[in-house]
């Protein structure tokens, strides 16, 4: 069953018989006691009603999230979203997150820095051949603020565009001067550039990674500070992350030492199988303080969204999906970018039992 066939929270049923407004429109970001009210006024599900627990906790993410304010940090943070394996989550991560930390009042850079442009068809910014993009950026060295474009649907939210020319980059690089820095010289070019226009600090920059580990992902990880890892609650979903981990460790080494794992979110979660649950718990046990508390559920409405052209979070943004999106974008805004180090190799690899096979 989807969030399509849930209903909707104005249909949890109330016990007292009163109605229960949940509707967000009117709550301010002031409203806290409001909306504490209004959460302890939802019915109580009990542990054998899956579907009405489910429905609660949407109902309780819409009253405690929607039109809230997030806090800003005290300097850009940027994050790269990376896993070399394809089809977990990255892209759909990047660009929900970003859509909704934006729509929390911040500004939001997306570097889509994979050739299939993915981040820039769900973000709804053109990039067709010939569109100005990543690639003029890091093989032409030209202004990345001359590329960059604002969505279309969310104020303050930015995306640097990837075109198909993306795809001879990685080979293109190989034989370049400062081949691994170049995006990170471009952004902070970009940065001094929107500082003599007076715009706005960027607060957040995401980057969104191919899955391999060649150049444009070391580019990725020179240019953050944080690397952010979706993890697709599935069978073998450890399986790789070894490599990834030895990746990062190389490149804090030689090439970016301020680098860490701050974040790993767990996506595409299926709470009625047990797989889902077994990975969730080994992947907690083994990163519990940068595994986010929050999931991403499976959802129709996540995967249907990019082909409109839009997030999750205009697409339908009282969805299960895109509240889990907002709540994890709270999450992420709320606690401090951890200075720890990354986790070892030997940590990563007592994950999985099928790591290193
Ligand atoms: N939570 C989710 N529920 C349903 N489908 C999802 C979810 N997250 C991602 N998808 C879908 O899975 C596919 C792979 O996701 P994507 O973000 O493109 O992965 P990656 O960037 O790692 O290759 C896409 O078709 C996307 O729409
Ligand atoms: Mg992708």
């Amino acid at each position: 069953m989807n969030e399509d066939e849930r209903g909707t929270v104005e249909d949890l049923p109330d016990p007292q018989g009163r109605t229960t407004d949940v509707s967000d429109a009117s709550l301010s970001d002031q409203d806290d006691a409001r909306r504490a009210a209004l959460v302890d006024s939802l019915p109580r599900p009990s542990a054998d009603t899956p579907l009405l627990a489910e429905l609660q906790l949407d109902a309780r993410r819409r009253i405690e999230l929607r039109g809230r304010k997030f806090p800003r940090p005290e300097r850009t943070r940027v994050i790269t979203v990376a896993n070399q394996k394809g089809g977990v989550g990255k892209t759909t991560t990047t660009v929900n997150l970003a859509a909704a930390l934006a729509q929390a009042g911040l500004q939001v850079l997306v570097l889509d820095n994979d050739p299939q442009g993915n981040a820039s068809t769900a973000l709804g910014i053109d990039h067709r051949a010939g569109t100005p993009s990543i690639y003029e950026v890091l093989v032409d060295s030209a202004p990345m603020h001359e590329a960059v474009q604002e969505s279309p649907d969310v104020p303050g939210l930015w995306c640097l565009p990837a075109t198909i020319d993306l795809s001879g980059a990685e080979i293109e690089l190989v034989s370049m001067v400062a081949r691994e820095t170049r995006l990170r010289t471009a952004l902070d070019g970009y940065f001094e550039w929107r500082t003599r226009q007076g715009l706005d600090q960027i607060d957040y920059v995401f980057v969104d990674c191919p899955p391999s580990l060649g150049l444009l992902t070391v580019n990725a990880f020179v240019v953050a500070r944080e690397v952010l890892i979706p993890i697709q609650c599935e069978y073998y979903a450890l399986e790789g992350l070894s490599q990834l981990l030895k990746t990062i460790e190389l490149i804090q080494a030689h090439l970016n030492p301020g680098l860490s794992v701050s974040t790993i979110l767990l996506t595409m979660y299926d709470a009625r199988t047990n797989l889902a649950q077994q990975v969730a718990q080994e992947v907690r046990t083994h990163f519990p303080e940068r595994t986010l508390r929050t999931t991403v559920p499976r959802s129709v409405r996540i995967s249907e969204a990019p082909s409109y052209g839009q997030t999750v979070m205009t697409y339908d943004g009282g969805s299960s999906g895109a509240l889990a999106y907002l709540e994890a974008a709270r999450e992420l805004a709320e606690r401090a970018a951890l200075s720890t180090t990354t986790p070892t190799t030997a940590q990563a690899r007592g994950g999985s039992a099928q790591e290193d096979q």
